[in-house]
């Protein structure tokens, strides 16, 4: 039954959830394992090649049936439906929320305002292929008719963490000839280092917005169409050098790049959402365009998956559930990604964006302000290497951090014991979050008394273990739709607009009113409150040094 009409915290399956965590919070893992060794059989999954291990949440059957009582009751389905449909979901902005069309076969149809885009999403994908096959077999030159050797992706937020994630995360199949860059950071350094080893005649740059108004994007383009004209001396060199993917076609011309070289999207995709667009296309050059293709029936199979399983076997829709209910019941603010995966160094990354700009919201999709915990602090690196850093947090410290435990059964570069070792330690520490080491146990090692609560590890850390054959580009696909429909669903059930992003406005507006405050030493007079001024008027002092 649908009880959408009542606010959140006064539904019945929220109160239930409620007493229910008074129940579940003294229980320890330890414990639901001793009484019931099989459990890991109930809690897993298994869907389009991803093993979802979920026995290690602090769990039982009610739990789930009560957490997806609360789904039922925020009627998911019909959300699913709506978006699927491209009804204007993302209501303050009244756009259809539609990153599923740009995955979608040829032979299905979705309506926007009556118009079926499956087909011009397909056009700008061949547009994209043929390009990218010129670029990769040498028949698209620069100006000076060398080969182009290097791309540089300039873009920022999603139109540059995702091909970014997803060229890094894909690099074992990219063309090793081709250099492929990524800069989006306002700091000049960024554009500088990017260049600095590179030649103009052989470069090619990718300038992704999806607006084409943003500064740091311009500020980077227009340097690097100055380091670009300054070798080769020639205004003709730009449509050789420089292509743009945009939704924006006035500001492409405006910025003078040819706009037969654009590359378009739409304004139903969302930025965060885009790295299957054209926003891909600096990935879609490293890797071909089969690889990419390839990477968008991942995303399309995950995305049919999340539409029609019944939601106990869907993995969006148990990740989701599951993240709320250390959220909202046990208080965490925070939520870890660990991918045992250098390929994904960058995951952590791009889900930060995802998760963080879509459901950093504290009104709900009413205006109302939420009395409820939203989206969580998503953050993490890939293991090994945050064993040595800060795990210690994670297992010995005063919050409880879910974390989601990323790893592959088979390795793409196989070398001695390094993949076993990875693996020993990624099944290791998920084994240690749960059931830590008690008092017990550590006097029982013989441990000097002083240092006994030292080296007591409470355990009880709940994980979810997503365990996969191999890292492929089809693989890539359905795990970041999971995490996209996973974002979904949290964000239905706090009622909120996951498809907005109006918290980013007001610094991008101050900035604007800053920036020529900075270059005179003396005028404007300023405005600012009492800080912000002597921090401007020591920046102007030291600036003038410089
Ligand atoms: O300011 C936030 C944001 O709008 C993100 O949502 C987006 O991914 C990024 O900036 C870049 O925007 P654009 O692609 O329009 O340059």
């Amino acid at each position: 039954m649908t009880t959408k009409n009542i606010s959140l915290t006064q539904r019945p399956s929220w109160k239930a959830l409620e007493k229910h965590y008074q129940e579940i919070k003294p229980l320890h893992l330890r414990k639901l394992f001793q009484d019931d060794p099989d459990r890991a059989e109930r809690f897993s999954l298994e869907a389009l090649g991803i093993y979802l291990d979920y026995s290690k949440n602090r769990v039982t059957d009610n739990t789930m049936r009560l957490l997806l009582d609360l789904a039922e009751a925020a009627d998911i389905r019909s959300r699913i439906d709506a978006m699927f449909s491209g009804e204007k979901i993302n209501a303050t902005e009244q756009r259809a929320v539609l990153h599923v069309a740009l995955r979608a076969p040829k032979k299905i149809s979705i309506l926007v305002d009556g118009e079926n885009v499956v087909p011009k999403v397909h056009q700008v994908l061949d547009k994209m292929a043929a390009f990218a096959n010129r670029v990769r077999n040498g028949e698209w030159t620069g100006h000076t008719g060398k080969r182009i050797r290097n791309i540089v992706n300039i873009g920022i937020g999603g139109s540059d963490l995702g091909p970014m994630m997803a060229y890094e995360a894909l690099k074992h199949y990219s063309d090793r000839n081709l250099t492929i860059r990524f800069v989006s950071n306002i700091d000049g350094t960024d554009i500088a280092e990017a260049l600095r080893d590179l030649d103009p005649a052989e470069t090619l740059f990718t300038v992704c917005s999806k607006t084409f108004t943003t500064i740091e994007t311009l500020t980077n383009a227009q340097t690097a169409r100055d380091w670009c004209l300054k070798s080769l001396g020639d205004q003709q060199a730009v449509a050789k050098h420089f292509v743009a993917v945009s939704t924006n076609e006035k500001e492409v011309a405006k910025f003078g790049i040819d706009t037969a070289n654009m590359f378009e999207f739409w304004d139903w995709v969302g930025g965060r959402y885009s790295y299957d667009s054209a926003i891909g296309l600096s990935l879609m050059v490293g890797i071909g365009p089969e690889n990419f293709r390839d990477m968008l029936s991942g995303f399309h199979a995950m995305d049919d998956h999340f539409r029609t399983a019944p939601f106990e076997k869907n993995l969006p829709v148990l990740l989701g559930l599951l993240g709320l209910w250390y959220i909202n019941f046990f208080g965490a603010e925070t939520h870890a990604i660990l991918p045992y995966d250098q390929y994904l160094w960058r995951l952590s990354a791009y889900c930060q964006q995802l998760d963080m700009e879509s459901n950093g919201k504290h009104v709900d999709l009413n205006g109302q302000v939420v009395d409820y915990h939203t989206g969580p602090v998503i953050w993490g690196q890939p293991g090994t290497n945050g064993q040595h850093a800060y795990y210690q947090l994670i297992h010995q410290g005063t919050r409880l951090i879910p974390c989601d435990f990323l790893g592959f059964c088979q390795s793409l570069n196989p070398s001695g014991t390094h993949h076993d070792l990875l693996m020993a330690n990624f099944l290791a520490q998920t084994e240690a979050l749960a059931f830590g080491k008690t008092t017990e146990e550590v006097k029982a090692e013989g441990v000097s008394p002083a240092l006994v609560p030292h080296r007591t590890f409470e355990g009880n850390h709940p994980t979810n273990t997503i365990l996969a054959e191999k890292l492929t580009p089809e693989l890539l696909g359905k795990l970041i739709a999971l995490y996209e429909h996973k974002v979904f669903v949290q964000g239905t059930i706090w009622n909120i607009n996951s498809f907005d992003q109006w918290g980013v406005e007001l610094g991008k507006v101050l900035a604007t009113r800053i920036t020529p405050e900075l270059v005179n030493p003396i005028e404007p007079p300023l405005n600012h409150d009492g800080s912000t001024n002597r921090l401007i008027q020591r920046y102007r002092r030291f600036r003038a040094q410089a």
